[in-house]
């Protein structure tokens, strides 16, 4: 079989070999996928080892989506534009480095959840690694604006001079949490205050029943800015689909083949609870 792992540290919690294992399975792909936990001073060195034995690519995750950014020879635009890299391909000396995060986001929300993008006011909360990289495939959509809402303003306008160096027919806006208002079809939270049981100081008149409340975390609870949503009356998704959608893709640049998402999310889904 080809060899695959998913780089990180720590790296044991990952569902990515389980995930892999099934779309195998599913596709009939002879190939294994391991993970690999790498010193924190040593990501470089353990993909070389891991090349050299004969690996055929990785996933990476934290902390080395900047390394890895920074070992691939070839970037695709959106792994540029992410500035974090969570796929590798090794081709002979190349090494291409793609980004799959918020192509992953994007197909859980459009295909997984049903929803449309295009014409849409879509909010991102946060301006962190998590929302830069869900910034390019968003926009590919065709949304009629993005905002972009962070506690530190300059983060927020930082991430929207970068939006429009790729993207300059979407109205992009950068605005502090207090300063947003109307309605939006799709609020993404791609801040970390989850992980803290936390919430974005939202008003909550910006979530109605037209709505789809999007974390990109998920647990076995909803996080506190689902309850949050779901008490204003959204549609609550969180972010066990784009994890799926975006191995999805991964296994689809390295294999050519495109695996059913759906029932390993259900199986997920069902090992979470
Ligand atoms: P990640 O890789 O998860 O994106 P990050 O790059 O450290 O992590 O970014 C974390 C993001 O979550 C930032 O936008 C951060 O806001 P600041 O830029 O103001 O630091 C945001 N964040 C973290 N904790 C938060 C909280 N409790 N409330 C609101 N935003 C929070």
């Amino acid at each position: 079989p080809d060899h695959y792992v998913v780089i990180g540290n720590p790296v044991a919690h990952s569902k990515s070999p389980y995930i892999h294992a099934a779309f195998a399975a599913q596709t009939a792909q002879a190939l294994d996928y391991q993970r690999l936990l790498a010193p924190l001073d040593g990501f470089a060195a353990s993909v070389q080892a891991f090349r050299q034995q004969g690996g055929k690519g990785a996933n990476v995750t934290v902390p080395f989506k900047l390394d890895a950014c920074a070992l691939a020879t070839q970037l695709t635009t959106r792994a540029a534009a992410a500035g974090a890299v969570n796929t590798l391909r090794f081709d002979g000396d190349k090494i291409l480095g793609d980004n799959t995060d918020g192509i992953g986001l994007v197909t859980d929300i459009v295909r997984n959840a049903g929803v449309q993008l295009q014409g849409k006011r879509i909010l991102l909360l946060g301006a962190g690694g998590a929302a830069r990289g869900s910034l390019l495939p968003l926009l590919e959509q065709l949304p009629a604006e993005l905002v972009i809402a962070n506690r530190t303003l300059s983060k927020a306008q930082e991430l929207q001079q970068l939006a429009q160096q790729y993207v300059t027919q979407i109205p992009v806006f950068a605005r502090t949490f207090s300063d947003v208002d109307g309605h939006f079809d799709v609020i993404i939270n791609a801040t970390s205050a989850s992980l803290q049981d936390d919430v974005p100081p939202l008003a909550g008149s910006l979530f109605d029943a037209g709505t789809l409340a999007y974390d990109l975390m998920y647990a076995a609870q909803p996080t506190a800015f689902l309850r949050f949503a779901a008490t204003h009356g959204a549609q609550c998704r969180d972010g066990l689909g784009m994890l799926v959608e975006q191995a999805a893709e991964a296994f689809f640049i390295w294999r050519g083949v495109r695996p059913d998402t759906l029932t390993v999310l259900a199986d997920l889904r069902q090992a979470l609870n």
